[in-house]
């Protein structure tokens, strides 16, 4: 997204303004109506750091300057800049490892009763490393061919996405990744004296990445899928986006899929179609 510069630009610093209750509020109710990101109280010292550093990218001498540029802005690039910057894109490989050995056990067993075709979605996948966790379970359990196996990774941060698509990490990212692995599914490169990995083209051909706001169901995907990882994001939510968000998931799971949420998430208090069945996994008992 352009934008002229400010003919006044030369006094810019967020220090000159401050952030009033008032447009925290309004910057707070444009967030949430955005992405269903609920900017808890007590938060605006935080957010205002935050945005401060959007106001000098963008050379905006206010808080309300660029509220108003962020209500203009029809490209939508604004926004996720502004949601990476308050919220967290932190993920690991194989992060919570658990939840990994829960998809490998059970795609297993659907496996030898003859399965032969499963979808999951990674509905919030930040940088790829999650996606690519998965990809690599199940690539262990079903291979590269025969079976038939996809992984949806979506979210809402077009600039995470696009480092997820290409598949490339620092050395230092793939320290919980075996040597077996890393070496079964990764390419090693050298950029600049810098060693990175790469994942290899059969792993990264089995994920589709797209844009994809949780907050606003319903999604245009089919099911049925066997697994959904939505795990780390619902911390941001209140139950008004969960409860719709946890009906689509489970609309598009098939009867006794698996829904993965993060370990310290919970649908407590929500009723859903969906039964508890260990710590943050839940299987789909709509019929
Ligand atoms: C902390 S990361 C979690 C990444 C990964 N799922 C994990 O557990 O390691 C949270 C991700 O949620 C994404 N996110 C936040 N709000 C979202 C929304 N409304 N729709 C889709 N993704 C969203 C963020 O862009 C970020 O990449």
């Amino acid at each position: 997204m352009g934008r002229e510069p400010d003919s006044n630009n030369s006094s810019t610093n967020s220090a000159n303004s401050s952030l009033s209750h008032e447009l925290f509020e309004k910057i707070s109710r444009f967030i949430y109506n955005q992405s269903g990101i609920t900017l808890k109280d007590g938060k605006e010292a935080l957010v205002a750091s935050r945005l401060a550093k959007r106001l000098r990218a963008l050379n905006i001498p206010s808080y309300a300057s660029y509220f108003q540029y962020l209500e203009k802005d029809t490209s939508g690039e604004e926004i996720v800049q502004l949601l990476d910057a308050i919220s967290t894109n932190v993920t690991h490989f194989f992060r919570e490892p658990k939840h990994f050995d829960i998809l490998h056990e059970k795609i297993t067993t659907w496996k030898n009763a003859g399965q032969r075709r499963f979808r999951i979605w990674c509905a919030a996948s930040s940088t790829g490393e999650e996606p690519y966790t998965l990809a690599m379970v199940m690539a262990e359990v079903c291979g590269l061919s025969g079976i038939d196996w996809k992984i949806l990774a979506t979210d809402i941060s077009t600039r995470v996405l696009d480092i997820a698509k290409t598949g490339k990490y620092e050395e230092e990212k793939l320290k919980d990744v075996s040597s077996a692995l890393k070496q079964k599914y990764f390419d090693q490169i050298k950029l600049e004296e810098q060693k990175y990995y790469r994942a290899k083209p059969a792993l990264r051909e089995r994920i589709v990445f797209k844009r994809l706001n949780l907050a606003e169901p319903p999604f245009p995907m089919h099911g049925p899928l066997d697994f959904v990882f939505c795990r780390n994001v619902m911390i941001y939510f209140d139950n008004n986006i969960r409860k719709p968000l946890i009906d689509e998931i489970s609309r598009l799971l098939k009867p006794e899929g698996i829904l993965i949420v993060g370990s310290s998430e919970s649908l407590t208090g929500i009723i859903t179609a969906m039964k508890s069945i260990g710590p943050s996994v839940y299987a789909n008992i709509r019929k």
